[in-house]
């Protein structure tokens, strides 16, 4: 098994406030990263913040974390952005160039927080200018994952996991006994959909799939965790970031979001990491690594939680994880295509154009057309990704468009 790029621990001296950016600043990672910020005064300089267009919020987070510059991927709201920050000596930019001059102005670390395949181009710019990442975008991994950790190492930069799961086993995995490592398991809380029939899944509206029982967050993930293409995204991820193959990668449903991942030794050990269903955990442990901060979460009492459970996941009813397994033994433009046609259907749901069930089917079917990927590059470059992305969604969105061919049932 190859080492991952994170398990180099750096040695951190002293107190010296660490240099920072949040991309996708304003968002459900990004505000959780916000609160940890100001948790801790001194503990940061903080030199850009992102959004893609909320210019209001984004001014204001910058102005209470003191940011250097402020940057919104959408061109039309610059004015908006330069009105709110007037008089405050925050730079304010707009449009993708700047964003990715933001990203790329070196830090100690990058908080890769956007949603989705537009985090990819940002993110790689950060790597290459030699910027530790906290990885919450996980669609980096699935639309170009041998590629980013390929420039990480390359660059030097450490890679750390945010999402709740990849964290818990970065905490539960000794880095000298990679070789000893049997299997890993990441839990899922089931989503909303967890003890329904297909036949109400598919007649679910978008407020019933966006009411997460545990986890708050943004509308892409929720969505993601409903049909559990959430976990699915997160099996490639978790393959590449810890670098063992899907059959050593479990996923198992628990209701209760307490215990978040563990790793099976081959001694037959096992070790877990148990915590609150609050982002601000793991954010705090990739800001503090590797050492640990205090944070403002509420107190964990497993007494009062009292019973903990753990279910095989429904692959019938969820097929997405099946999906998801399937384009990872395709390799990483089968995975970009599958994130790809995942976007443009969640997108479509969430504007109530499609039903839940014909998300996963649209995925299967794009995949479908798409196998084999002739005439694709492979994924040896942005741009390249980038183009199979492309390609993906517009084959995605050609499904849709003929959506009596779609295999709901
Ligand atoms: N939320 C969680 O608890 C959680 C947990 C684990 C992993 N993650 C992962 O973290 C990432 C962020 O999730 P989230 O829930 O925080 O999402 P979110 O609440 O929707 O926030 C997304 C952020 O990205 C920005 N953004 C959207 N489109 C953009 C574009 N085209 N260019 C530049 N910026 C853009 C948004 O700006 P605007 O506000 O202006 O739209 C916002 O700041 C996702 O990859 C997700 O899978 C999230």
């Amino acid at each position: 098994m190859k080492s991952p790029v994170s398990l180099t621990r750096p040695v951190r001296t002293g107190d010296a406030p660490r240099r920072i950016s949040i991309l996708g600043a304003t968002g459900s990672v990004g505000t959780s990263t916000v609160d940890v910020i100001l948790g801790r005064p001194g503990a940061f300089e903080v030199e850009a913040v992102t959004a893609g267009t909320r210019a209001a919020e984004l001014a204001e987070i910058a102005i209470r974390l003191k940011a250097r510059i402020a940057v919104v991927a959408d061109p039309s709201c610059h004015g908006a952005l330069v009105e709110a920050l007037a008089g405050t000596g925050i730079a304010a930019a707009a449009g993708e160039a700047a964003l990715i001059e933001a990203a790329a102005r070196p830090v100690d670390l990058v908080v890769a927080a956007i949603v989705g395949a537009a985090g990819l181009a940002p993110t790689m710019a950060a790597i290459e200018a030699g910027s530790d990442i906290a990885l919450a975008n996980k669609e980096c991994l699935v639309c170009a994952g041998s590629l980013f950790l390929g420039r990480a190492e390359a660059a030097g930069v450490h890679v750390l996991p945010v999402d709740s799961e990849h964290n818990a086993i970065f905490q539960a995995l000794e880095a000298e006994n990679m070789p000893a490592v049997r299997s890993i398991t990441i839990t899922a809380s089931g989503g909303p959909f967890r003890s329904w029939t297909r036949e109400a899944m598919q007649r679910a509206s978008v407020a019933e799939a966006l009411n997460h029982p545990r986890w708050s967050m943004g509308p892409k993930i929720t969505i993601d965790s409903a049909t559990m293409m959430n976990k699915g995204l997160e099996v490639i991820e978790a393959h590449h970031l810890f670098g063992l193959d899907a059959d050593r990668l479990e996923v198992v449903v628990h209701p209760q979001s307490v215990v978040h991942g563990w790793i099976t030794y081959a001694d037959g050990s096992i070790l877990a990491q148990l915590g609150a269903a609050d982002m601000r955990i793991p954010i705090a442990h990739c800001l503090a690594w590797p050492r640990r901060y205090a944070t403002e979460t509420k107190p964990f009492d497993l007494v009062s939680i009292g019973t903990l459970t753990f279910e095989k996941p429904d692959l019938e009813r969820f097929p997405a994880l099946a999906l998801a397994r399937g384009a990872l033994s395709g390799g990483d433009r089968a995975t970009n295509i599958l994130n790809a046609a995942n976007e443009v259907a969640v997108d479509a749901f969430l504007k109530g154009g499609i039903g839940f069930l014909d998300i996963a089917a649209c995925v299967a079917e794009t995949l479908d057309r798409l196998a084999g990927g002739s005439g694709l590059p492979d994924i040896d470059s942005v741009a390249a990704a980038l183009a199979v992305d492309g390609e993906g969604r517009r084959v995605a969105r050609a499904v849709l468009g003929g959506r009596r061919a779609l295999r709901t049932g």
